[in-house]
């Protein structure tokens, strides 16, 4: 993902961990203890800036693939006012991911290098958009829960100690909330529509439910990359912190619709004012990261072919830019 020296472009990549005298690690953490955004020509450690470039990879990586399950139906949206609607959705994702590599690059990778991890696997993204799109109400709970977690994790990391990320969070995020909504508004229609149309929505959020719950990753005990983020300011909150202000606000949004959320065990506590809820198919969530999802093959074999029919569009980038530099040099 990452080579030390030179990138693919020839910005210079950052200096070794041995070089990190104790001296540079504690002047870095006192900044950011202090909440100074880390820029991009600053100086950082080695494992900050791979970790910065593993997440926010990983996120573009997820609004590019997370685009699939929803153009799934854009051809079959019920009216044209739907329709457009998730047009608008959809093309915010890619822009959202077209942000998000540009704002990695800030870390001396190229948006080739991360692509290219994507296609060959060695890249990871969201297992949430593993799972098909069955029915129509599936894109209501697309927004309102995957879009909707996705809003929980995202509000803390406009307070990310990176700047360019922070930075580019903070539009995401109002987009985000576009999109949360326009899923339930789906919800509320079909919800008070047929008897059938209800009945849809209940599938729906029976489906979507428990993998929406894990898109917050690892309970806090499993997850190993989360107390050093902590300390870099990089999260803000546990996964399991997160997991729980979803359900409590999600809760109470599937009685209005008049659903019910698929776990037997989910109760409200009056003592804390939270929900508990019943225990999470981990091995599920393993399953699906390891490649073996309802969708993983038919996801990547379609970004494949969309990279390849892509090609021409950057070979005449190039040789337009190319024009462009020689024009200048003259
Ligand atoms: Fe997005
Ligand atoms: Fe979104």
């Amino acid at each position: 993902m990452y080579t030390q020296g030179l990138d693919q472009q020839g910005r210079p990549a950052a200096k070794p961990d041995a070089l990190e005298t104790a001296e540079q690690l504690a002047a870095f953490q006192q900044r950011v203890d202090a909440e100074e955004k880390i820029e991009a020509k600053d100086w950082m450690p080695e494992a900050y800036r791979r970790t910065l470039i593993r997440q926010m990879s990983q996120h573009a990586h997820s609004e590019i693939i997370g685009m699939q399950p929803e153009g799934n139906w854009l051809t079959r949206a019920p009216s044209l006012k739907r329709k457009a609607i998730l047009l608008a959705k959809i093309q915010d994702e890619a822009g959202h991911g077209l942000y998000l590599y540009s704002a990695a690059e800030t870390l001396g990778v190229s948006r080739d290098q991360m692509v290219a991890d994507l296609l060959s696997g060695k890249a990871k993204y969201s297992s949430i958009f593993n799972y098909p799109t069955l029915t129509w109400a599936d894109i209501g709970a697309i927004g309102w829960l995957v879009d909707g977690a996705a809003i929980m994790n995202q509000i803390p990391l406009c307070r990310c100690s990176y700047g360019p990320y922070a930075r580019a969070m903070v539009r995401i995020c109002k987009e985000e909330s576009f999109h949360q909504r326009q899923g339930y508004d789906i919800l509320v229609e079909l919800c008070n529509g047929t008897k059938e149309q209800k009945a849809m929505a209940q599938d729906a959020l029976d489906r979507w439910w428990w993998p929406s719950l894990m898109m917050f990753g690892p309970s806090d005990i499993n997850s190993k990359h989360s107390a050093q983020s902590m300390a870099w300011k990089i999260k803000r909150f546990s996964n399991d912190e997160l997991r729980q202000k979803f359900i409590d606000v999600t809760v109470p949004q599937a009685e209005f619709l008049g659903l019910r959320v698929p776990d037997d065990d989910l109760e409200h506590d009056a003592e804390t004012g939270h929900y508990r809820h019943g225990e999470i198919d981990w091995q599920e969530f393993i399953d699906v990261l390891a490649g073996n999802g309802p969708c993983n093959q038919q996801r990547m074999a379609k970004r494949r072919k969309a990279h390849d029919d892509g090609a021409w569009v950057r070979d005449a980038a190039s040789a337009y830019a190319a024009k462009q530099a020689a024009r200048h040099a003259a």
